[in-house]
């Protein structure tokens, strides 16, 4: 099967970024190379390149090609403390998705290391390659033990973009349908268009449909009658940051799906690499949510506005699952249940002491 998997990668000579613009999808197929600290940042924040584990992908790549550009003589301390000046400027594009400043601080990190050293650079281009090949890794893994939650012939439903696009290969939410469909299982798939920004429709259907599954694309109100209708089997969904305790943020809209979910008696899955955990969020209360542009609402997409200029929208680009909804966390561990505080926290210490991550039962 193809996939969509080279959208982030270094130029030819190492000193740019190229990045598939994700906002011309799916009409058009342009790349951009981005050299300048400004071209990164605006990459980022208007989503030509965006999911979770793409931003923070993309921004070690980053890091690495404005390190390039520190004069090669200058001292480990001011090196240092340029890095840390264009990671926190980078850092400060997209509040949400924690795999952003996740990503940066293991550049940081990786760069306190070997400051001082002569092949300080030749580090950065390892680590930068190395969290690149480590989403692969985990997105395999999650696809995997999502792939043990659905039968052949399921209805999922998805809301937004958590395939291919938004992390490295498989995707998180798409990852076990990709999965499933290279072992000949067939899923009906149904796509909420994900207002405002429309990832749904723009980016996931047409990863779907190039993947040769059987995807239907409904507006994100239908999905009720989806459920109603008893064509949906499971909700698999990504995520931007889950807090300690399983609450977890996802592109806006998200929650509803997972009271509906509920309603009908549902299981509701969220799938995500242990990068999107973050620990030091007790709640999701702790999660900060990017507000956007109200022009995404009143004119984007649109021939002509759809609202009046002095009309006032609310614009938030995330909202937080409660915990208590969620039938499952998937992580490149395993699957995590309720308590979350108990399970997230056994899931980190299986990494901290290194452990690989393990096959799914039925594959055992
Ligand atoms: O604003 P976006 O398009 O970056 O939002 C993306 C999502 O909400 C995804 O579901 C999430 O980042 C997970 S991607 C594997």
């Amino acid at each position: 099967m193809e996939y969509l998997s080279d959208h982030v990668h270094l130029s030819d000579d190492g000193t740019a970024v190229v990045i598939l613009d994700q906002t011309q999808l799916p009409n058009r197929t342009q790349y951009l190379t981005l050299r300048t600290p400004q071209d990164m940042f605006h990459a980022i924040q208007t989503l030509q390149v965006r999911g979770a584990p793409c931003i923070g992908i993309c921004a070690a790549y980053d890091l690495y090609v404005l390190a390039q550009q520190i004069q090669p003589d200058t001292p480990a301390e001011t090196f240092l403390a340029e890095l840390q000046q264009q990671a926190d400027y980078l850092a400060s594009s997209r509040p949400t998705a924690v795999n952003l400043r996740w990503a940066l601080n293991r550049m940081l990190d990786t760069a306190e290391r070997c400051a001082g050293l002569p092949d300080r650079l030749e580090q950065l281009h390892r680590e930068c390659i190395t969290i690149h090949e480590e989403d692969i890794a985990m997105c395999r893994s999650i696809a995997a033990y999502g792939l043990s939650l659905i039968h052949d012939g399921d209805g999922i439903l998805t809301h937004c973009n958590a395939g291919p696009l938004a992390t490295s290969r498989y995707g998180t939410a798409l990852g076990p349908l990709f999965l499933g469909k290279e072992r000949g299982m067939q899923f009906h798939i149904f796509v909420d268009e994900t207002r405002p920004l429309l990832q749904g429709a723009r980016l996931t259907s047409y990863e779907l449909s190039r993947g040769g599954m059987d995807v239907t694309l409904i507006c994100d109100n239908m999905a009720s009658l989806v459920m109603k209708n008893g064509w949906v089997q499971a909700c698999f969904v990504g995520c931007d940051r889950v807090a300690a305790n399983g609450d977890t943020a996802n592109k806006i809209g998200t929650s509803g799906v997972a009271i509906l979910a509920k309603h009908y008696g549902i299981p509701f899955y969220v799938l995500g690499p242990t990068s999107t955990i973050d620990l030091a969020c007790a709640t999701g209360e702790d999660i900060p949510i990017e507000q956007r542009d109200p022009a995404e609402i009143r004119e984007k997409f649109y021939a002509e506005p759809m609202a009046l200029p002095e009309v006032k929208c609310y614009n938030p680009a995330f909202d937080v699952t409660d915990h208590t909804l969620i039938s499952g966390i998937v992580t490149e561990y395993g699957i995590c249940r309720a308590p979350y505080t108990e399970s997230l926290r056994a899931v980190f210490e299986k990494k901290r002491a290194g452990e690989p991550y393990g096959t799914p039962k039925q594959e055992d």
